[in-house]
């Protein structure tokens, strides 16, 4: 047995105090679970501490809290790793984010999370006679959203989400993985309307900023900010100019780093709004988006950030590598079908004994890269 110090965060809003900290110890063997370490505190020292939790085998998701600031599963994470990466050993275990705190570490879920997922009609909405019996799929063809179908709505990328903190009526990366979870569905049939809807939306699929918290958060590898961006391809594909511009704002990027191998801010927005040239492409709203980024403007060029040479001129980077950009867009381009890296699952059927599973942890901890078709 080891001693591990627990450092909890205290609130029950009705109480009318503030928020406070406080210190347990346990005494538990370093492969039993920061869950486990809770549980001796509320059996022998204090009833009062609430958490969630149900299976403790990381199988329900409810007893998400962050964890030494970073969001997990307490019955997923051992006390002597915990104890590990903690400062002074001391494990700090807290409320999940971007959700409001009923008590102690628990946060409404309903608040957000639930609502959130109800948003994207979370059923598979199928087209067509209904069969006599179930719908029969190739497996191949579920293979992209075996991905989103391991979640188990923990909320930790929820928690992470950046975006989510800045908007909180962003959709969020749990509920967008779970609609590519129907978009993906070969038997669901409104695949172009859940699109459009999420592109329309000015707090849906382009509202990501892509800073990667919700891949690092889930603690079984569902990769939600990938699952985004496979919802943002397939709208491509559909060419859904949604009204939010989300679509060629993230079109220009790429033509950009194929133009100049760096980004060119100066002409990202006119290439947003208009084409690729400069001239004669200013759209109105163009002009407005200018006019409302000039405060962030001014501060990155009284910071230094970014000089007003640069800025304009863009970055340049020598024609050697800026032809073996070109190249690889050249090379995918070329490609008659999209392939995308899965990492997820992995392995082929008739694989040899021996070799790696054909499916990966569900857990997430191992996860060798198959090339699957996308759609
Ligand atoms: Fe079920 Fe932790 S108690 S996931």
């Amino acid at each position: 047995m080891a001693d591990y110090t627990l450092r909890l965060r205290r609130y029950s809003p009705e109480s009318g105090e503030a928020p406070y900290w406080e210190e347990f110890e346990v005494d538990l063997d370093g492969k039993r679970s920061v869950l486990d370490g809770i549980l001796q505190v509320k059996d022998r020292t204090d009833a009062s501490i609430a958490i969630r939790c149900s299976c403790r085998a990381a199988i329900c998701g409810s007893c998400g809290v962050r964890i030494n600031g970073k969001p997990n599963l307490a019955c997923h994470m051992h006390l002597d790793h915990a104890a590990e990466n903690a400062v002074d050993g001391v494990i700090t275990v807290e409320p999940m984010g971007n959700m409001p705190v009923i008590k102690d570490l628990i946060v409404d879920m309903d608040a957000v999370h639930w609502k959130k997922i109800q948003r994207v009609t979370p059923w598979l909405l199928p087209e067509g006679e209904e069969p006599e019996r179930e719908h029969i799929v190739p497996p191949e063809s579920m293979i992209d959203v075996t991905q989103t179908m391991a979640c188990i709505q923990c909320g930790a990328c929820v928690s992470d989400c950046l975006s989510m903190e800045v908007d909180p009526l962003f959709i969020g990366p749990a509920a967008l993985a779970k609609s590519y979870r129907f978009v993906g569905d070969p038997r669901d049939g409104q695949q172009f309307e859940r699109l459009r809807d999420l592109a329309e939306d000015p707090h849906g699929i382009y509202d990501c900023t892509h800073c990667f918290n919700c891949i690092e958060a889930c603690p079984k590898g569902v990769a939600p900010m990938s699952q985004i961006m496979r919802l943002r391809r397939i709208a491509g594909d559909h060419e859904i100019n949604d009204r939010n511009n989300g679509h060629r704002h993230e079109a220009s990027f790429v033509t950009l780093i194929r133009d100049y191998g760096l980004l060119h801010e100066a002409e990202l927005l006119p290439r947003s709004y208009g084409g690729d040239s400069w001239f004669g492409k200013f759209h109105p709203r163009a002009g407005q988006e200018l006019a409302s980024s000039l405060p962030s403007i001014v501060k990155a060029l009284q910071r230094r950030k970014v000089t007003p040479k640069l800025a304009m001129l863009g970055h340049k980077i020598a024609k050697p590598d800026l032809d073996a950009v070109k190249r690889i867009y050249q090379q995918v381009g070329d490609q008659e079908e999209r392939f995308e890296l899965n990492l997820y699952v992995v392995g082929e059927e008739d694989e040899p004994s021996g070799t790696e599973p054909a499916h990966a942890d569900a857990a997430g901890g191992h996860l060798p890269a198959e090339r699957s078709p996308n759609q």
